[in-house]
C-alpha cells in the first residue's frame, strides 16, 4: 500500500490536547448528527443481545455505548484507544446510562486479544487517523469471529454537485475557525479537514478491505449524503 497514515506520536500528543473539548466540539460542530451515524452503524450490523464487541480507537466512548444499549446485559462491550486522556470520561458516560463497558489502553495495530474473540470489531473517525490502516484492518478482523463482521465510520468525499460545493466550504472554512474557538485547538480541526479531503472512500476503501483477503464480502453504506461511509466486512 503506497498510502502513508499519520506519525501515531503526533496524534496521540493531538488528541490529548483535544480530550477535554471533544464531546463539545463534535456536538456543535455536526450539530449532533454523528450520533445518528453511530446507531445507523450498530443498526447495519444487526448485533444481536448477548454478542462480544470490540470498539477500537474508542475515544469517549460513544460508540461502544450505542453497541452496550443493544447486547444488553448478557452481551459485552470493550473499548479501547492508544491515547488514555481520550478515554478518560467515557467510564462515566457509561455509568450514567447504567452501562457497563470495559475501556484498556490498545493500539489497534496490535490488539491484545486472542484470534476470533468478538462477533462485531467496530472503529468510529479512528481509521483516518492510523499510521497503517491496512494493517489496522487486519488486525480488526483477526479479533473477529469467522461470521462475524468489522464496521469501520469514516469521514470521505462527497459526490453530490451543489451539496458538496455547499459542505467544502463549511468543512474548508468555517469548521477550523468554529472548532478552534470551541476547543481551543484549530490545528487538529486544520487536521480533520486536511486529512478526510484526501482520505480514501467507498471503492477504494473497500479495495484495501479486500486486500486483506479476510473478509467474504465488503459493502458500504453512505451516510448524510456521503460526509461519511459505513464500511462493513464479514470475516470469513
Ligand atoms: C476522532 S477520534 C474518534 C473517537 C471515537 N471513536 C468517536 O467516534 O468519536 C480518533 C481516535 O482514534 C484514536 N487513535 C488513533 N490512532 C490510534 C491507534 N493506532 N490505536 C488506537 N487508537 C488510535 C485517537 O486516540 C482518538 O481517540
Amino acid at each position: 500500500m503506497t498510502y502513508q497514515g499519520p506519525n501515531p506520536d503526533i496524534i496521540k500528543s493531538m488528541f490529548k490536547k483535544v480530550a477535554p473539548s471533544y464531546d463539545r466540539g463534535n456536538d456543535i460542530l455536526s450539530a449532533g448528527i454523528h450520533h445518528l451515524w453511530r446507531k445507523k452503524l450498530v443498526r447495519l450490523s444487526r448485533t444481536q443481545p448477548g454478542m462480544a464487541v470490540l470498539d477500537c480507537a474508542t475515544g469517549t466512548g460513544d460508540l461502544a455505548i450505542e453497541f452496550k444499549k443493544v447486547v444488553g446485559p448478557t452481551g459485552s462491550v470493550i473499548g479501547t484507544d492508544f491515547c488514555e486522556d481520550m478515554m478518560l470520561t467515557a467510564p462515566q458516560k457509561a455509568q450514567n446510562q447504567q452501562l457497563d463497558i470495559q475501556y484498556q489502553t490498545a493500539d489497534v495495530m496490535n490488539l491484545p486479544f486472542a484470534d476470533g474473540q468478538f462477533d462485531r470489531v467496530s472503529i468510529s473517525f479512528g481509521i483516518r487517523n492510523v499510521q497503517d490502516p491496512q494493517k489496522a484492518i487486519s488486525e480488526m478482523a483477526r479479533v473477529t469471529k469467522s461470521g462475524g463482521q468489522v464496521l469501520i465510520l469514516e469521514f470521505g468525499q462527497m459526490k453530490t454537485p451543489v451539496v458538496k460545493d455547499l459542505y467544502n466550504f463549511y468543512f474548508e472554512k468555517v469548521l477550523p475557525y468554529v472548532g478552534g474557538l470551541v476547543t481551543g485547538q484549530t490545528e487538529a480541526y486544520k487536521y480533520l479537514q486536511k486529512s478526510s479531503s484526501k482520505f480514501p472512500c467507498r471503492e477504494d476503501f473497500l479495495s484495501w478491505m479486500d486486500q486483506t483477503q479476510h473478509f467474504s464480502t465488503t459493502s458500504y453504506t453512505s451516510v448524510s449524503f456521503g460526509i461519511a461511509y459505513i464500511y462493513q466486512g464479514i470475516k470469513r
